[in-house]
């Protein structure tokens, strides 16, 4: 099988490459084409994969693609991990949102909204490519804001396209670690859109734990969530929320937080990833450089987690998922899809797909984050046992509009439709501010300022 890996130069791409050097079962991936945008960070990337190949015995051969249809050509699978304008565009995203006073963060509210508009053309225009080139391919997405992109490019690749995140499913091992079960004896039920959903039971032969973890004060203690949210929100709730939901739920403490701690993420990354790329291309082991640089990386997660206190985020730069050494993230969620897919294992896994009526008051074509049953036949979301209460719901639709507005503007080069997606998103208070962070955003990106052009 032919591996393509879209944005192949960034930082996670060893960790998909150690699980493929590891596979031995079949039919495995035995060819991987390498795609990204920046040819230095390609061949670093190249330099540090054979590295890490050299101890096995029979690795994929490794290609360097150097135009997109020939890393497409032939490909089983596409992994799509690409980030148009770079770091230094989420630093803008980030900055330009803090500056009038609202969220400003990679993903979740403006900032989700203005790298969705740069990314979504580069997205649409590569799904074009991969239906011409490649079109029984899967096109499994990591590129965010995942939910937004996927829904997108559903119409181009229909079902071939599935979205990836790996908030759900880290959720769900961190709560097995804690309840003492092993990960693949939960039943997960898990609903939302991507960074906006709710892990509402926990079911273990038949029987949901989530009660009892709620109510333990020690157990509750080793979730993360608990510390970012407080106990006792959890137990109103009755629900373990996404941790991205910290923005809506405490969105003054998390935009003061951020502002007040100085650097954002994407500032911090800015520094601590061109040092790295910079370093790994001079050094005799860059395999090292890596390591190095995920221990450094791994280190300001864990200095997050610990640093958090109850109702604050987790993070002195800013909110961020938990992270485990050692753990895959979404790079292992990709490979059990794929392999899934492959091998006609069935499993299953929380993923973003068509709704097709799986949440009643979304339209069949939105895409939404759902438990989803896999096997040859692609992926089959699952039934739900109890549909979303109305606060849920109701902050799904919303956030559902934004999204298909953002959608809209891209596909028709729509200021109106642009302004309306910012209007009319839950993190952004008033209609002017939108107006300001739409201009604001057009004068920063080159490529939201030509989407737009002569349309004001
Ligand atoms: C998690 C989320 C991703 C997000 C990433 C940010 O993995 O699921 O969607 O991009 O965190 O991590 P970073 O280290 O770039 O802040
Ligand atoms: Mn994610």
């Amino acid at each position: 099988m032919k591996l393509c890996i879209l944005g192949g130069g960034g930082f996670r791409t060893p960790f998909v490459w150690q699980a493929l050097l590891r596979d031995t079962e079949t039919p495995r991936v035995d060819r991987v084409a390498l795609y990204d945008a920046d040819p230095a960070r390609q061949s670093t990337m190249i330099k540090i994969l054979n590295q890490l190949a050299a101890e096995f015995p029979s690795p994929p051969t490794l290609e360097a693609a150097d135009d997109l249809d020939s890393a497409l050509q032939c490909s089983d699978f596409v992994f799509a991990a690409i980030r148009v304008g770079g770091v230094h565009g989420r630093q803008l995203d980030e900055h330009i949102a803090l500056d009038l006073g609202v969220l400003g963060q990679e993903t979740t509210g403006p900032g989700g909204i203005a790298y969705a508009l740069r990314t979504l053309p580069v997205m649409i225009d590569i799904a074009r490519r991969i239906k011409q080139v490649a079109p029984d391919a899967y096109l499994l997405n990591f590129t965010n804001p995942a939910g937004i992109i996927t829904e997108a490019l559903q119409a181009e690749l229909g079902d071939r396209v599935v979205g990836i995140c790996d908030t759900p499913s880290e959720l769900g091992r961190r709560v097995a670690g804690i309840l003492g079960h092993d990960h693949d004896q939960l039943q997960l039920d898990y609903v939302g859109l991507n960074h906006l959903g709710w892990m509402r039971r926990i079911l273990v032969r038949g029987r949901d734990v989530l009660p009892e973890l709620l109510a333990d004060d020690h157990l509750l203690a080793q979730l993360e969530e608990a510390t970012i949210f407080g106990p006792d929100w959890l137990r109103a709730l009755g629900m373990i929320p996404n941790e991205y939901l910290y923005y809506y739920d405490f969105t003054r403490e998390a935009v003061a937080k951020i502002i007040g701690s100085g650097p954002t993420r994407g500032d911090f990354l800015a520094e601590t990833q061109s040092a790295f790329y910079r370093e790994a291309a001079a050094a005799e082991s860059p395999a090292t450089s890596w390591q190095r640089a995920v221990d450094r990386r791994e280190a300001s997660y864990m200095a997050e987690a610990k640093g958090g206190s109850q109702g604050a985020p987790a993070t002195d730069h800013d909110h961020h998922p938990a992270a485990d050494p050692g753990q895959l993230g979404y790079a292992g969620v990709a490979l059990a899809v794929m392999q899934a897919i492959s091998r006609d294992q069935r499993s299953t896994a929380i993923l973003n797909v068509r709704n097709r009526g799986t949440v009643a008051g979304l339209a069949a074509d939105a895409v939404v984050e759902v438990p989803t049953m896999i096997d040859a036949n692609g992926v089959h979301s699952l039934v739900l046992d109890r549909q979303p209460g109305l606060r849920e719901l109701g902050l799904m639709q919303q956030v559902k509009a934004v999204e298909r507005h953002v959608i809209t503007a891209v596909r028709e080069g729509s200021r109106t439709e642009a302004l309306l997606a910012f209007a009319l998103h839950p993190l952004v208070d008033s209609v002017s501010v939108a107006d300001k962070l739409l201009d604001r955003y057009c004068e920063h990106h080159p490529q939201l300022h030509d989407l737009f052009e002569g349309r004001r």
